[in-house]
């Protein structure tokens, strides 16, 4: 049963053992809510809600975002020591991460105090006509694994900016990071019933939050199955819904780019988080001229790359989440080898085993084409699968050959081409020369089936809001 819902945490009985992804072995355990639990966190929310918005003005909300942004950073050590061992990143990957979460609340700490309204010239004589802009209500928020800080932070710092609550459901294999925010945003004085966190491993919960009538918004980012799912639930009660959903990224390497830049920003799209982003690299297409060269310098880096536990200093690639993760890259390569393409460097041998740790050798392959598995299923870890292409027209209708469309990259010196795939691909969120796109203030999300709405930069906060038009007869 739940207890101590007042102060922001859902004290339910204990979860199964939450495994450490580096020795795979027992981490902790913690509260595992029922849908009861979420009930009374949902009312919880509601009823504290008006009572945050209308007691705050948008400037003290952000003094409270400051506050927790401020503690977030005095506590930056412990919190990615957490994050590194509940997810397995490095421990140098965690503390940025735990910095870049921050920065969505120092972002959104502002962004509170810049939510203006506007007045309309009314066509009814002696009527003033304006808007503002009010909290959506109780948010429900669902978050993935793979950033256990910055896609609890990017959700809620604008809900909180903009007045409302929130109820959140952790990602049931990183909970503890969440825990630790939510612990220094009740002490820096955010109040507790607007900040409801309920761990659980029960999957009807997210049902619980894309039907409850008091939740007027779902907040969601992960696969595009559960998301369709949500989208149809909370339909049911009209609910506003912000989706970021799976990706396919291209990266496209033209003959006349910079090949040390496109071998350093692939590196970093494809191997960031092991290859664990939703905006990571999927599929790299090098065009014929540098196709070679390409694939020479990226297995000279690729062999460079150290994997193994994330509190090592010298590792540079953690684990990844599960054993089931490192199977889906085996099936990858092994689908991809039975259809013609080669290993360049790594690969995964037969009766490799992840019963020490959830290992994944970086691994780069060649010759891989349309027909593949890799092609049109995110690969989720350390796989850069080389395609060969001849022409711009071609990469662009291969790119764009997918139902998903979050990020893509590419690279060339060609002001022209540049402006004109930047336009032509079909993604939320495109980078020209660089691997890194992910910042505060760039609205991140993507298009089709990548889902829609955006998070973070000018656009974030509005994801919270409902406008009101007022009239006043004068
Ligand atoms: C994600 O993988 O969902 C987020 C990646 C990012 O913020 O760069």
């Amino acid at each position: 049963m739940s207890q101590g819902l007042s102060n922001g945490y859902a004290i339910s009985d204990p979860s199964e053992a939450l495994k450490k992804p580096s020795t795979a072995t027992e981490l902790g355990r913690v509260a595992d809510c029922n849908l009861d639990d979420f009930k009374e966190a949902i009312q919880s929310a509601y009823d504290a809600q008006p009572k945050f918005f209308y007691n705050t003005t948008g400037k003290q909300r952000g003094d409270l975002l400051r506050k927790w942004h401020d503690l977030i950073i005095a506590n930056q050590d412990d919190i990615a020591l957490i994050l590194c061992l509940e997810n397995g990143k490095t421990l140098a990957e965690a503390t940025g991460e735990v910095v870049y979460a921050a920065s969505f609340i120092s972002w959104f700490a502002e962004e509170a105090t810049r939510s203006y309204g506007v007045t309309i010239p009314s066509s009814y004589p002696n009527t003033a006509l304006s808007t503002i802009k009010e909290p959506v209500g109780v948010c429900g928020i669902i978050t993935p694994w793979n950033f256990p800080a910055a896609m609890i932070t990017r959700k809620v710092a604008p809900a909180l900016a903009a007045g409302c609550s929130v109820v959140i459901k952790p990602p049931s294999e990183t909970p503890y990071t969440c825990l630790a925010l939510t612990k220094l945003a009740v002490e820096a004085g955010l109040p507790p019933a607007t900040f409801q966190v309920c761990p659980t491993k029960d999957r009807q919960a997210a049902t619980e939050l894309a039907t409850n009538p008091l939740i007027r918004k779902i907040s969601f980012t992960g696969s595009t199955n559960v998301g369709k799912m949500l989208a149809k639930l909370a339909a049911g009660t009209l609910k506003r819904t912000s989706l970021e959903l799976g990706g396919n990224a291209p990266v496209i390497v033209f003959n006349d780019a910079d090949i040390d830049a496109a071998v350093e920003g692939t590196m970093f799209s494809k191997f960031r988080c092991t290859g664990q982003t939703c905006v990571c690299a999927n599929r790299i297409y090098v065009q014929s001229g540098v196709v070679k060269e390409f694939t020479e310098k990226l297995v000279a880096r690729v062999s460079k790359l150290k994997v193994g536990s994330g509190l090592d200093p010298s590792t540079t690639q953690g684990p990844l989440v599960n054993a089931a993760a490192v199977k889906k890259i085996h099936e990858h390569i092994g689908d991809a080898l039975s259809k013609g393409a080669k290993v360049e460097f790594g690969g995964i041998p037969e009766g490799y085993s992840t019963n020490n740790g959830f290992y994944c050798p970086p691994t780069v392959m060649s010759g891989v084409t349309a027909s593949m598995i890799v092609a049109n299923d995110e690969s989720f870890g350390p796989l850069a699968p080389i395609f060969e292409f001849g022409t711009e027209e071609e990469v662009l209708q291969l790119a764009n050959d997918t139902e998903f469309g979050l990020a893509g990259y590419f690279f060339t010196r060609d002001i022209g081409k540049a402006h004109r795939v930047a336009q032509r691909l079909q993604v939320g969120m495109v980078g020209v020369n660089t691997g890194k796109i992910s910042a505060a203030e760039a609205p991140f999300g993507g298009v089709k089936e990548s889902g829609y709405g955006r998070e973070g930069s000018l656009y974030g906060l509005e994801e919270y809001q409902t406008i009101k038009s007022i009239t006043v007869a004068i």
